[in-house]
């Protein structure tokens, strides 16, 4: 027998490197106190289905009331010789109760309490990272309100195409992030499920009652498969591709911002305190946390790769593989939180420079469409219309002039059916406001989105 908790059948000492190669510790420790709200959970249940004494499961229950003070004093030192989070606090235990303590484990294996740990982390995480989306989406609603209606360029291909309001804009944005805020709510529905009890794989010969164990520690329900139980890690797997999604969000309202804080585009600029300076060009004000951001997206997108790749072909039930699994996830946690956050600050604290965007839409042909949809009004077929106005722009870009500043007589020459009437079209504003599908980007239409958004928000 050697010194480790399982080491019954062994007769030699790990060999060099394997311990520290082994152990989980370094990073479940983050699990700690999960792992001794589980355990009080299932001590609980082994003393109430009278599994063990119940004189037992008291003093079980006290040494984990303990060691939850000692690791909430920071009291607590764990060591890669006990391998992870689970054996580091049965050691703990032992030290502090004695050999009861090793009843503990009764009726359970790691393998069901690291799922149930690693269930219990996330649904307790989801929460925060999910009150901070809609503090995102809040400051994106408050923007659009104030800019119903700014004019600025909207763009396929990065060119010019029709204008739209920056409000319009912003609330796309606040779409991609209620699809997030759906699928994070719907990842909790996965999390939510109490693989305890399963133990090794099989299930247990001891009365357990996993029912009480989901209650006492509030999960709404149990896994049905014990195989499945301590296999699953769709929860997981499910956070990191809504992680991994809600960073392509931000690095493409990254990437936008980044371009409209050049001199070339001058449409925003970025509070100084979302900002960094350079050590030699004294001039130079970069938007560094959007950058980051947009570059911590392949670090979330790797740890989707990484834990999809080593869940791939694993055979039923647990292997050690899946240790694999929990530092993309807290790593994940971590990077999207603090992505959300800056974004939350960073876009209520830009500055937005409203004629420059404006004036951006007036001499870029962008209401050749307008010109085009009204000769369609008028009966010309659509497809002739464009062909009308595609040769009016390249006569424009010839000589020098948007199509509003063409004479009417030079328009008559080019479509018969044009009138004095066309030039109030021309203007961007018209091209907006006359967008009033359902959702399009007319400053009506943005408003009732806006109000729309806050009733959605104050739903929550
Ligand atoms: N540290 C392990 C992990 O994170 C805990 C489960 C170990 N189970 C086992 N049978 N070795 O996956």
């Amino acid at each position: 027998m050697t010194d480790k908790l399982w080491g019954g059948r062994f007769t030699a000492k790990a060999a060099k490197w394997v311990d520290q190669f082994g152990a989980s510790i370094g990073f479940d420790q983050q699990m700690a106190q999960e792992d001794l709200e589980g355990s009080l959970a299932h001590v609980a249940m082994l003393g109430q289905q009278g599994i063990i004494p119940q004189a037992d499961a008291d003093t079980i229950t006290a040494g984990l009331h303990q060691l939850q003070q000692q690791l909430a004093a920071g009291e607590l030192t764990f060591t890669v010789a006990n391998e992870d989070i689970h054996l580091n606090m049965e050691r703990l235990l032992t030290d502090l109760i004695g050999p009861v303590a090793g009843k503990l484990h009764t009726a359970r294996s790691r393998n069901d309490q690291v799922a149930t740990d690693f269930h219990l982390w996330l649904r307790h995480r989801l929460p925060e990272l999910m009150q901070a989306l809609s503090d995102l989406q809040s400051v994106l609603v408050a923007q659009a309100d104030q800019h119903a209606d700014t004019i600025m360029p909207g763009y396929t291909h990065l060119q010019h195409a029709q204008p739209i309001t920056y409000g319009h804009y912003l609330l796309a944005y606040f779409e991609m992030f209620q699809r997030d805020y759906e699928r994070f709510a719907f990842n909790q529905q996965h999390t939510d499920i109490l693989p305890l009890g399963a133990a090794a794989l099989a299930g247990t010969t001891f009365p357990i009652d996993r029912e009480f164990v989901a209650a006492q520690l509030g999960f709404s329900a149990v896994y049905h498969n014990s195989l499945d139980a301590v296999s699953d890690r769709d929860f997981a797997l499910e956070f990191l591709s809504n992680a991994a999604i809600l960073m392509q969000h931000l690095s493409r309202l990254a990437e936008e911002l980044i371009l409209w804080c050049t001199y070339e585009f001058n449409y925003i600029e970025m509070s100084d305190a979302f900002s960094t300076g350079s050590s030699i060009m004294p001039q130079k004000k970069n938007a560094d946390f959007a950058e980051l951001t947009r570059g911590k997206t392949g670090r979330v997108y790797g740890a989707l790769m990484g834990l999809l790749t080593t869940m791939k072909s694993l055979p039923l039930a647990y292997n050690k593989d899946m240790q694999e699994d929990k530092e993309p996830v807290f790593d994940a946690y971590t990077t999207i939180l603090g992505s959300v956050h800056i974004f939350t600050g960073m876009l209520d604290s830009l500055t937005v420079h409203e004629e420059r965007m404006h004036d951006a839409t007036i001499r870029d042909f962008s209401n050749a469409t307008e010109l085009a949809d009204y000769l369609a009004t008028k009966g010309v077929p659509f497809r002739k219309a464009h062909a009308i106005v595609g040769e009016l722009v390249l006569h424009g870009l010839q000589t020098g002039q948007s199509l509003q500043d063409m004479p009417l007589a030079d328009l008559q020459a080019a479509a018969p059916e044009i009138d004095q009437d066309v030039y109030a079209e021309l203007s961007s504003e018209a091209a907006v406001n006359r967008r009033t599908s359902l959702g399009g980007t007319a400053v009506a239409n943005v408003r009732q989105e806006v109000s729309q958004a806050r009733a959605l928000l104050a739903a929550r």
